[in-house]
């Protein structure tokens, strides 16, 4: 401190003697000019001082905001489970330690209620901290940075007076010293990061596709699952414009593989309508299929609650997307599998266990009951080319949520627990070649492994019951 104060001071002594040495029409110029200046800046303060307290935000500004924060599923990770919304603590696993979300009420003391606009748009958008830290990239930022001005500062203005301030001290990281330390993180931020830009809707064809580009890339972050990342952890493509890599289908996350949203034939969604894509984000189901891993989450706080036409904009936008696997053919359906199933033949790989254990719901032509029993004919889920998320739900089923527009909750049952890896396999194989479906086989090694990571859980039974004889 005592180091810097001393040129401080002689600088000061020497622009008086300086001062002194004027004549008196120059001292009255500078005066005046020093007058201007201290008024302007006590303009700027009050200014500021204006914007730091709390005056009534517009309701309308707010209610904007709320719809923007649905869009950007802020709620999903800020809220621990079990936990008041916004209030932080949600683990994160990464490969060197567990890190969790943060407060981001507006609490003066463990929140972000101190925070200025800028101190939040900073966070948002190019992810550091007003301590100038910078975040984990578990903080969707690099997507984020396309957010407009008007929409930061609606949705600071959402967090700021329509979320209820929660007193909760964020949860230090896990992660041990010294790979804990952030600087390495503002090197990933320069190189990966995009600056804060104004979102271009020229290269798109009408207003509802750029609307659709905005929401997806920005707000939506749909790539920070469905856009496969480097060693690096970037993702490959943070827009149509930067590849074909762009919604090409991530890495499996908690045992769940983001699905390619591109115009592939068979393993994206080429076939869907745009009506489909809609029936799908806002009630996790459709003709095709039904949502289940971090895409139920999507669907319950963010994406059923979006306008009919930002979800239109969307669809039309995911749309434009081509295939990067031009050469898939297109998905035809083969009664051949059915028919054998129909006159009682099981001879197939898999068939008797499909038969004993599966049909009942999805029927002998797979093709299930729709927006009840997803049809797996078809299904890119299941004919993807990583067969990840159909062992997962094989060994542990999955509950199709309810939503506004579709409330009946429908569950997939657990096999794991009484079915041996070499079944799984079977079956698994069965609906992966059949009723013109054109996946890869699965054997016993590929579903051990999927068992070693996902809870593969018994139900439970009313109290005396037994699955013994
Ligand atoms: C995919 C998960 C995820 C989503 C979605 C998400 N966040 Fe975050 N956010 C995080 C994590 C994790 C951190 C803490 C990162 C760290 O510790 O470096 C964070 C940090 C922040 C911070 C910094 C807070 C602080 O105290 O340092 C702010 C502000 C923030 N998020 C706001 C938002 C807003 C607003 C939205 C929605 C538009 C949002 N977040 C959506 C995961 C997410
Ligand atoms: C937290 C990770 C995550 C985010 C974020 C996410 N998704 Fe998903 N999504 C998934 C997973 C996992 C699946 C596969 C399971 C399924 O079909 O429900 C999926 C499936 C889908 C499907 C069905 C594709 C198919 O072939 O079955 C569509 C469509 C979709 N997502 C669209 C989106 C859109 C649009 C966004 C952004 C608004 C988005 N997703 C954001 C994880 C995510
Ligand atoms: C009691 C009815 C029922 C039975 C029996 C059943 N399923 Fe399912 N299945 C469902 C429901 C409901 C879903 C949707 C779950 C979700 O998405 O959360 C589903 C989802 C699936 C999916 C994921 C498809 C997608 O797009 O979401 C596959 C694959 C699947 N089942 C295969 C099977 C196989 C193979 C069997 C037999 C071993 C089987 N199911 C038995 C009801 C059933």
């Amino acid at each position: 401190m005592k180091k810097d104060l001393v040129p401080v001071r002689f600088a000061r002594k020497s622009a008086r003697g300086a001062l002194r040495r004027l004549n008196p029409v120059s001292k009255a110029a500078i005066t005046l000019a020093a007058y201007a200046v201290l008024s302007m800046a006590f303009a700027l303060l009050t200014a500021h001082a204006a914007n730091a307290t709390a005056k009534p935000a517009d309701p309308e500004l707010v209610a904007h905001g709320e719809y923007l924060a649905r869009a950007g599923d802020c709620i999903a990770c800020h809220t621990a489970q079990g936990g008041k919304p916004f209030a932080g603590g949600l683990k994160f696993g990464t490969p060197i330690g567990a890190i969790y979300s943060t407060n981001i009420t507006p609490d003066a003391g463990s929140g972000i209620g101190k925070w200025s606009y800028d101190d939040f748009a900073k966070a948002v958008r190019q992810g550091t901290r007003p301590n100038g830290e910078t975040l984990y990239p578990a903080m969707p930022y690099p997507s984020y940075a396309r957010l407009s001005d008007d929409d930061t500062r609606a949705l600071y203005a959402y967090f700021m007076q329509g979320v209820a301030p929660v007193h909760a001290q964020n949860r230090a990281a896990e992660i041990p010293w010294p790979l804990s330390m952030r600087w390495p993180l503002s090197i990933w931020r320069t190189l990966f990061a995009p600056k804060v830009q104004v979102f271009d809707d020229s290269h798109y064809s009408d207003t509802a596709v750029a609307r659709g580009a905005y929401l997806v890339q920005g707000l939506g972050h749909c790539g920070a699952c469905h856009t496969p990342r480097a060693r690096t952890m970037q993702e490959l493509a943070l827009t149509d414009l930067e590849g074909d890599d762009f919604l090409a289908g991530g890495g499996p996350i908690d045992g769940w593989v983001p699905s390619n949203l591109r115009g592939n034939a068979r393993t994206g969604i080429g076939a869907w309508s745009e009506d489909d894509i809609v029936q799908f984000l806002k009630s996790g189901r459709n003709l095709h299929t039904a949502a289940f891993g971090g895409m139920t989450d999507v669907v319950q706080h963010s994406m059923q609650h979006m306008t009919d036409a930002d979800l239109l904009a969307m669809a039309r936008y995911l749309k434009t997307l081509p295939s990067n696997h031009p050469k898939e053919t297109p998905y035809a359906y083969n009664a051949i599998a059915a028919n054998a199933l129909q006159s009682g033949d099981a001879s197939a790989r898999g068939a008797a266990v499909y038969r004993d254990n599966c049909m009942a719901c999805h029927r002998s032509d797979g093709r299930g009951y729709t927006r009840v029993f997803p049809a797996l004919g078809g299904n890119p889920v299941v004919q993807g080319k990583d067969p990840t998320s159909l062992i997962h739900v094989l060994l542990s089923g999955n509950t199709l949520e309810g939503t506004k527009s579709a409330p009946s909750p429908f569950t997939m049952p657990a096999f794991g627990w009484r079915l041996s890896d070499q079944d799984v396999a079977d079956v698994a194989t069965f609906v992966r070649v059949n009723w013109g479906n054109t996946g890869a086989p699965v054997i016993a090694d590929d579903v051990a492994k999927v068992r070693k990571m996902v809870a593969v859980n018994a139900p439970e039974l009313p109290p005396g019951a037994s699955f013994k004889h």
